[in-house]
């Protein structure tokens, strides 16, 4: 099972990501393009990190009805991206409809990733407003179950959610786990964190590390920092 690190790339241009990426040189990175980046440059910015020869997660999450799903996911399909992803909330039929959307006419296609419940939504959230009476792991076991038997590759967690999601879909189901920090390094706006030696240990299979990185004095030293850990 590959395990990597994912750069989440939260910039607001091409310019700065580009400037980002060229300062590891030839080394082939992982990263993750979001909706901010995304919507302000379109589809170039993927060219243009693929013409570096790095690999891409596009975290778009799309959440529609099954046909657009599968129409949006067509489009993103000619994009040579790596991973993409969907909200498990939009169902099995959705999730389906992405699936057969993504996969090429030779019958490849990028990973397919399930967001569970976003980790800004807590128990009370849930209950109150989104009215899901049940507690959080059982909705996340439930959500990754789903998105399991619609043929999809995994999940978006917390790494303090990997054991119980590869407990109940096996361990070949990836769980790609933002929410790291160093152990001596700033939490910011995450509050359930952990370090990457943590994560592994866990078994997380991809981590998805944004400021550690990116806001570091040298982020190149902190991305070998990452994968050291991580990695072991
Ligand atoms: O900078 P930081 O390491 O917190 O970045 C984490 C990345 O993972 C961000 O791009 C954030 O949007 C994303 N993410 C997250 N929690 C989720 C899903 C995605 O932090 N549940």
């Amino acid at each position: 099972m590959p395990k990597d690190v994912i750069i989440a790339c939260d910039f607001a241009g091409k310019e700065e990501t580009l400037a980002f990426l060229d300062r590891f040189e030839e080394e082939q990175l992982f990263v993750k393009v979001g909706m901010e980046l995304y919507y302000a440059v379109g589809p170039e910015i993927i060219r243009e990190i693929k013409k570096r020869n790095h690999k891409i997660f596009l975290d778009l999450k799309l959440h529609d009805i099954p046909n657009t799903v599968g129409k949006a996911m067509k489009a993103l399909s000619k994009l040579d991206i790596d991973m993409c992803n969907l909200h498990a909330a939009g169902a099995s039929k959705m999730m389906r409809a992405a699936l057969e959307g993504l996969t090429g006419e030779d019958g490849k296609r990028p990973l397919l990733i399930a967001v569970t419940q976003l980790t800004s939504t807590d128990q009370e959230t849930m209950q109150n407003e989104i009215l899901i009476d049940r507690p959080l792991d059982e909705v996340i076991i439930a959500y990754a179950q789903n998105a399991k038997e619609a043929g999809l590759d995994g999940v978006v967690c917390s790494p303090l959610e990997s054991g119980i999601v590869h407990t109940a879909c096996g361990k070949e189901f990836l769980t790609v786990t933002p929410g790291v920090r160093f152990a001596d390094s700033e939490k910011g706006d995450q509050s359930r964190v952990t370090t990457p030696s943590r994560a592994r240990e866990l078994g997380s299979d991809y981590i998805v590390v944004g400021r550690p990185i990116t806001a570091a004095a040298d982020p190149v030293a902190a991305y070998r920092r990452c994968t050291a850990e991580f990695l072991g």
